[in-house]
């Protein structure tokens, strides 16, 4: 498929990935994959995913770039997914505004920056790199933390603005990840979307969290989007602007009609702000494949 993606996409995990090839629902406008899911494998999963390119056009979004770790990034690591993203034909591949690991210690998770000038300094710095070694545009998007940031928790808003500025890199706004933590560390995550660059946004996340006992609320991507949420994304679509929307679930994985329910649900949210006045930049904004 040669279109850019628009609409509303889902993760392809492979717990759903063979179901999702053989009904192909119209639902679904793109579907979105992890690479390190991918690469350097034979078998069940490139078939899977050769099957779904077939019917759907491809994102990827990485999982081990972390912009904000102070590692080097691995050659041979950058080779292979430069040559995976051509395969595939990607045009802007994504990853994460976050710190993973250091000295050769790979945590697995996605852990916070300070958003101060030195992680600016050096989340600028791998950004360029890694578009550079991929040949192609980056996005990155905002994780959810549980460290206190910044008192006002506004601060993310205004790096992810700085970095978007430094580098020309892409924003993929993951908006759980805004609602958690503006829950979690008491700001106003409307504020939060007014000061994010519209123009450099290229895509939204949507995912479920939990909310534990005492109130903390933590991003599972196990469990259904939230009502505020949703409520949320309505508000992002009309202070930042239309974008591809994608639904993410990584863990305890329902039926496929119960995700479908969800993408039902955001196309719902999303039809009302598809007046032409508001989609600017559509080629801009959609991943192109
Ligand atoms: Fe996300």
């Amino acid at each position: 498929m040669s279109q850019p993606f628009q609409g509303v996409g889902l993760g392809f995990r492979i717990a759903i990935a063979e179901e999702l090839v053989e009904r192909l629902p119209r639902e679904i406008d793109f579907v979105e994959i992890h690479p390190e899911n991918y690469m350097r494998r034979g078998g069940r999963f490139p078939y899977l995913l050769e099957r779904a390119r077939e019917h759907y056009p491809v994102g990827t979004h990485g999982l081990t770039m972390c912009f904000g770790s102070p590692s080097p990034f691995e050659d041979e690591y950058l080779r292979d997914l430069r040559r995976f993203l051509d395969d595939l034909e990607i045009t802007t591949h994504s990853d994460h505004l976050c710190f993973g690991g250091a000295h050769g210690v790979f945590l697995h998770d996605l852990l916070p920056i300070p958003f101060d000038e030195q992680s600016a300094k050096l989340v600028t710095q791998r950004i360029d790199e890694a578009s550079n070694a991929l040949g192609r545009p980056i996005a990155f998007e905002n994780v959810s933390y549980y460290s206190p940031q910044h008192p006002d928790g506004l601060a993310e808003a205004d790096f992810i603005a700085e970095i978007a500025k430094r580098t020309g890199a892409r924003i993929l706004l993951d908006v759980n990840n805004i609602f958690v933590n503006s829950r979690n560390f008491h700001f106003d995550p409307v504020e939060f979307l007014r000061r994010i660059p519209r123009e450099s946004v290229v895509q939204y996340h949507l995912a479920g969290h939990r909310v534990r006992d005492d109130g903390l609320r933590i991003d599972t991507h196990g469990e259904p989007v939230a009502d505020e949420v949703f409520a949320l994304l309505d508000v992002a679509l009309e202070i930042v602007g239309v974008r591809p929307i994608l639904l993410e679930r990584d863990n305890d994985l329902p039926p496929l009609d119960e995700l479908l329910m969800e993408v039902r649900a955001i196309r719902t949210i999303l039809e009302p702000h598809l007046d032409s006045r508001k989609i600017e930049n559509p080629g801009r904004a959609a991943f192109e494949r």
